[in-house]
């Protein structure tokens, strides 16, 4: 991979194939090769940006306080060193978070918004709760406490659990702990979306116990041209579970 510096610290990333700049944003707590199976099927049609998020894959590991909204703008700043003025999103869950705050800070870079299994909607009382135990507990016993609470909810593949497994345990620490803190600290981007003039483009599976399908409705109700691609039987991982249907749902972004 190759690596940015920011200020004090380094951004990894991926870049293939050629045409319009695509960033595929990974979710929590993976890395970029998530989008590896879909990287074949788009390589022909798009310039493929594929970053590491602060804390995550072979990006720095952060020990301080971290927001969405930083993650957002390290995204910013890798488009800057690579010369890109705008460039179309697609954000995987967090990653999805991670878009939405891009967009809301920089509207005229984006071309394309895409949420993958991902929503609009902020954390209730209850969840940031919950988010804010989880991260006490990742700090004292490790990582595997988010993979044995996520890891049924996240597919029913046998397969693609074994692949995903593998891939939550590698990840660092305090990356987990800072993005859980993060993702409990987003605001709510509903009436920001409302607003965002770019084409929307959502893609999730009926079958999502994560992030229900019902929040991706959510935003389609909100805003009524969004695209809605459901992938019938598809989890929380569409784009390892059905990389044919999520590479030909992304190239409907043009
Ligand atoms: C993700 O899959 O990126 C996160 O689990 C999303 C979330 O917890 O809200």
């Amino acid at each position: 991979m190759k690596k940015i510096p920011l200020a004090g610290f380094e951004i990894a990333y991926d870049r293939r194939g050629s045409g319009p700049p695509l960033v595929l944003i990974h979710g929590f707590p993976f890395d970029h090769s998530i989008w590896d199976e879909v990287l074949p099927l788009l390589e022909d049609k798009f310039d493929l940006i594929l970053p590491d998020l602060r804390g995550f894959g072979e990006s720095t590991t952060f020990d301080s306080p971290t927001s969405i909204m930083d993650m957002a703008r390290d995204i910013a700043s890798l488009l800057d060193t690579l010369g890109i003025e705008s460039a179309s999103l697609a954000g995987h869950s967090m990653g999805g978070y991670v878009a939405l705050a891009f967009a809301k800070q920089f509207p005229e870079r984006v071309n394309s918004l895409v949420l993958v299994a991902s929503q609009a909607a902020g954390d209730s009382p209850e969840r940031k709760e919950g988010r804010y135990k989880t991260a006490a507990d990742v700090a004292e016993k490790g990582v595997q406490v988010v993979v044995d609470a996520m890891i049924e909810k996240l597919t029913a593949s046998q397969v693609v659990r074994s692949r995903i497994r593998t891939l939550m345990e590698r990840q660092g620490v305090s990356g987990v702990v800072g993005a859980l803190k993060a993702m409990a600290g987003r605001e709510d981007s509903s009436s920001f979306l409302t607003s965002f003039k770019g084409p929307i483009v959502l893609i999730h599976g009926d079958a999502d116990e994560l992030i229900p399908i019902d929040r991706a409705l959510e935003v389609k109700a909100l805003v009524p041209p969004a695209l809605l691609h459901v992938l019938p039987g598809a989890g929380h991982m569409p784009m390892l579970e059905m990389p044919q249907k999520t590479a030909s749902a992304l190239k409907d972004i043009g």
